[in-house]
């Protein structure tokens, strides 16, 4: 029989374990990260297992500072450095050519490495107290919606690995921004917490491509597969949609989520199982893998997800929720 998963919450500890192959689900700023040596073969392959993860979905590496990017990269060009220096530790990956070191699994194959510095106390304890490259999926099952509370990995991941370690809820609530720096005009390949508009500032051609494959070529690869999905069936839906009939017709065993604005505020007069609505964007953004995981432990059937409008993040939460309607 497996052993249960460790709760902990000493970095050192944390730490250890990765150093001896060993998988650690850890908080970062963004989401919880499922931890592993980038260099360990074995570990790695048990991570991929662990999670359910398709093998043709490369790993972020995550260090301590942005200045041992040489830990996982064989050479960095100016916009990477330039990116990294403005938004490290935040919620940035760059994208570069590989170093040899770094496994094959951990890219899937690719000539390429994703290298990310968290911005959270915790994680940058780990890594430093790690001293090794550590390469960290969101820790979710894979198609499900992330983790951004210890307790949801154990939901999904308990006995699985080794140990999680205890901590507040994720501050952002949704995954870094992915970014091609290999040639000098980056290319974003995933919205996330650095919105373009940030990137434009210092890279003002920057491009975007959110595409798996391009011309044959693989772009931003994974992102052809299932992702933040829920049990119940999503429902996007416009701001407007409390006023309309459609509204008034629904299951009584459905969800609503929005802001909690204009035509929203009137959402507790509709017989719904659960409606959560959010302040602003950043708290929408923080709490809705939570709302979609919590729509699922009740066994609810339907989930209403008003659209989030405008830029910022905005485009990332977005992204996500087209992803979790399967779209
Ligand atoms: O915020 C985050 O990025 C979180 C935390 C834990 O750091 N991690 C995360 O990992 O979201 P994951 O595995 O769920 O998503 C990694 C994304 C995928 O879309 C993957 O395709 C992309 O990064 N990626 C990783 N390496 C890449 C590479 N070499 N080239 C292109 N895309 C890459
Ligand atoms: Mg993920």
């Amino acid at each position: 029989m497996r052993t249960r998963t460790r709760k902990i919450d000493d970095p050192n500890l944390a730490a250890e374990i990765l150093q001896s192959g060993g998988i650690v689900a850890f908080p970062t700023e963004t989401v919880y990260g499922l931890g592993v040596d980038a260099t360990n073969a074995d570990a790695v392959d048990r991570l991929f297992a662990a999670k359910g993860r398709p093998t043709d979905n490369p790993l972020i590496v995550h260090l301590a500072d942005w200045t041992l990017w040489n830990m996982a990269a064989k050479s960095i060009t100016e916009s990477a450095a330039a990116l990294l220096k403005q938004f490290s530790p935040g919620p940035i990956t760059v994208v570069l050519p590989k170093r040899d070191e770094i496994c094959n699994q951990v890219t899937a194959g690719l000539a390429s490495v994703g290298i990310r510095v968290p911005r959270h106390d915790a994680a940058l304890e780990i890594l430093r107290s790690a001293g090794i490259p550590i390469a960290a999926p969101s820790a979710n099952n894979s198609g499900r919606p992330s983790c951004t509370t210890w307790q949801s990995v154990l939901e999904d991941l308990d006995g699985k690995v080794d140990a999680v370690f205890e901590s507040a809820p994720c501050s952002i609530g949704l995954e870094s921004t992915v970014v091609d720096c290999r040639d000098e005009t980056p290319i974003v390949l995933r919205a996330g917490g650095v919105s373009t508009e940030q990137i434009r500032n210092f890279f003002p051609q920057t491009t975007i491509n959110t595409k798996a494959t391009s011309g044959g070529s693989i772009v931003s690869p994974g992102t052809h597969h299932a992702h933040y999905q829920p049990s119940a069936v999503v429902h996007l839906v416009q701001s407007d949609f409390l006023e309309t009939d459609a509204a008034r017709k629904i299951d009584t065993n459905s969800a609503f989520c929005g802001l909690r604005t204009g035509p929203n505020s009137e959402a507790g007069n509709l017989p719904l199982e659960l409606c959560q609505l959010f302040e602003n964007t950043d708290a929408y953004a923080q709490g809705f893998y939570e709302l979609l995981r919590e729509v699922d432990r009740r066994g609810i059937k339907n989930v209403y997800i008003e659209i989030a409008s405008g830029d910022g993040l905005s485009t990332a939460l977005r992204d996500r929720q087209f992803r979790a309607a399967g779209q």
